[in-house]
């Protein structure tokens, strides 16, 4: 092999093949430094950072590609984190240390003279964001009956993946909060939005109501032609729909954070597959639509109830259920839309596909679409179960995958061995291609891949290694290998080796 032409910076790589070592695997000339993992300490404080490890994005202190505040979201809870729980039932103690595990983490990084990634814990910016952590709701839900006129909320978790914004914080997604939020005795509406965390503001947490409500996996924020803030975001649930918010008003650069506005006020639409049209979840779309249903009939009596109740109001006016739609990424080429549509084993599809919308006109503010399948999974393509996706700048796409730790290496996922990371290119002659970068540790699943802005460094989460195991003394996984230890930690990671060409 003489390798593959990733992006202008990243050179070549020899794929690796699939493999079932307790190992992160990458492919040849290339490394990883473990910037922090469950339980490091993160500040002087002494918080420590958290379990699951998911989305993450890098923001460049004074603009250097070797420092900067990681952003990490954390999703939930293992057998590592917070001990076996018996009978199905967590105890008082296991209820407390899972609300403070989960969440999100902001630590600082940087890579040392010797180019190793560390983590500095020095740090004035390094805190966790928890269960605990008061935030602020914005939008058409706060106040309403339905969350008991709350304003404000307890904490956050469930993080999955998550986006940046174009004034530069962090939207984290509230996926499948409602087993958290039961066993901690918490109101279920206040969970499943999407967060905003600005990682240089300690003080600034909002969950932003006017994006919905439900098993939020991430965003993807972009521009309409007209300036207009457009926020594409998957529904992780089976038979769940694709959604896209649209500000009321326009991006205005010089106003920065007070962009952020522009996500208190705007239209929710959710894709209908058939006649490729984004239709609009209002109160007056989804009244005409109730009003067939007596059983509906007081459901939905402002907008609040609208969002807080997205699923079903999404189905009312027209949503096509999908098959756990994932991570979503815009091109930065071409506007196109790239959805991971992981897998849905009510419909047979097992191995999970990439979606491709194609918005009329290019513009991310159409009303109307096209869409392909862009790429399988399945023995033919290699990967199976897509997950998150990330973009370099030659327009390859970087694809994690999330075949279940109860399917790894058995019967027809057999071939694709453990989870792994592919690059495949959307355009040119090897389009649809996938190529395999990484292969993760045993029962793990890479998650929230994040390119330094210069794309010497991409970091790299591995989630939930040794996930079944059932005994302490016998773990599955002891990934990262500490010395002296028998324990998997999920931790994020920082891989180098991409050379200039
Ligand atoms: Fe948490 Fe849908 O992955
Ligand atoms: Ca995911
Ligand atoms: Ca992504
Ligand atoms: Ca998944």
């Amino acid at each position: 092999l003489f390798g593959f032409k990733t992006n202008k910076v990243s050179g070549y790589f020899n794929p690796i093949e699939p493999t079932d070592i307790d190992e992160l695997v990458l492919p040849k000339n290339f490394k990883y430094d473990i910037v922090a993992a469950f339980d490091d300490v993160i500040n002087s404080a002494g918080e420590k950072f958290g379990s699951g490890c998911d989305y993450n994005a890098f923001f460049p202190l004074k603009g250097s590609n070797v420092r900067g505040l990681l952003v990490t979201n954390h999703e939930y809870s293992t057998i590592f984190s917070i001990g076996p729980v018996k009978d199905g039932k967590m105890t008082a103690d296991q209820i407390q240390k899972n609300l403070y595990y989960l969440g999100m983490s902001v630590i600082e990084v940087y890579r040392d003279e010797n180019g190793v990634w560390k983590m500095d814990t020095r740090s004035s910016y390094a805190r966790r964001i928890n269960g605990f952590t008061p935030f602020q709701l914005t939008g058409p839900a706060k106040g309403i009956p339905a969350l008991k006129g709350a304003t404000s909320v307890q904490g956050t978790f469930a993080n999955c993946s998550g986006g940046v914004t174009l004034w530069n914080t962090v939207l984290s997604c509230e996926e499948n909060f409602e087993g958290t939020a039961a066993v901690s005795k918490l109101p279920d509406t206040h969970y499943g939005w999407v967060v905003e965390v600005d990682p240089f503001d300690k003080s600034y947490l909002r969950k932003h109501t006017a994006l919905g409500r439900f098993n939020h996996e991430n965003t993807a924020m972009g521009l309409a032609a007209d300036g207009r803030v457009v926020v594409y975001m998957g529904d992780d649930k089976k038979d769940a729909c694709v959604y896209k918010f649209i500000s009321k008003n326009k991006y205005d650069k010089s106003k920065g954070r007070g962009n952020s506005a522009l996500l208190e006020d705007g239209t929710l639409y959710v894709a209908n597959l058939k006649s490729g049209k984004w239709l609009p979840i209002t109160l007056a779309e989804v009244s005409k639509a109730a009003a067939k249903d007596p059983s509906l009939k007081n459901k939905f009596k402002s907008q609040g109830d609208v969002v807080t109740y997205c699923q079903e109001a999404a189905k009312l006016v027209g949503g096509t259920p999908t098959d756990r739609p994932e991570d979503i990424e815009i091109s930065p080429f071409d506007n196109t839309v790239f959805i991971c549509h992981t897998n849905n084993d009510s419909h047979g599809n097992i191995h999970g596909h990439i979606t491709r919308i194609f918005e009329a006109g290019n513009d991310l503010g159409a009303m109307e679409f096209d869409f392909e399948i862009f790429a399988a999974g399945g023995r033919q393509s290699g990967f199976s179960a897509p997950d998150n996706l990330a973009f370099d700048s030659n327009g390859d796409l970087w694809v994690v995958t999330d075949i279940s730790s109860s399917s790894q290496n058995k019967g027809v996922h057999k071939s694709f061995k453990n989870n792994g990371m592919f690059v495949i290119p959307t355009s040119g002659p090897d389009q649809g291609k996938a190529m395999q970068f990484a292969s993760g540790p045993v029962e793990s699943e890479l998650t929230g891949p994040y390119f330094t802005p210069d794309e010497q460094t991409l970091f790299l989460s591995i989630q939930h290694p040794g996930e079944t195991t059932q005994d302490l003394s016998n773990p599955t996984s002891t990934w990262p290998h500490r010395r002296g230890e028998n324990m998997a930690r999920c931790g994020v990671v920082a891989i180098s080796g991409f050379k200039l060409q």
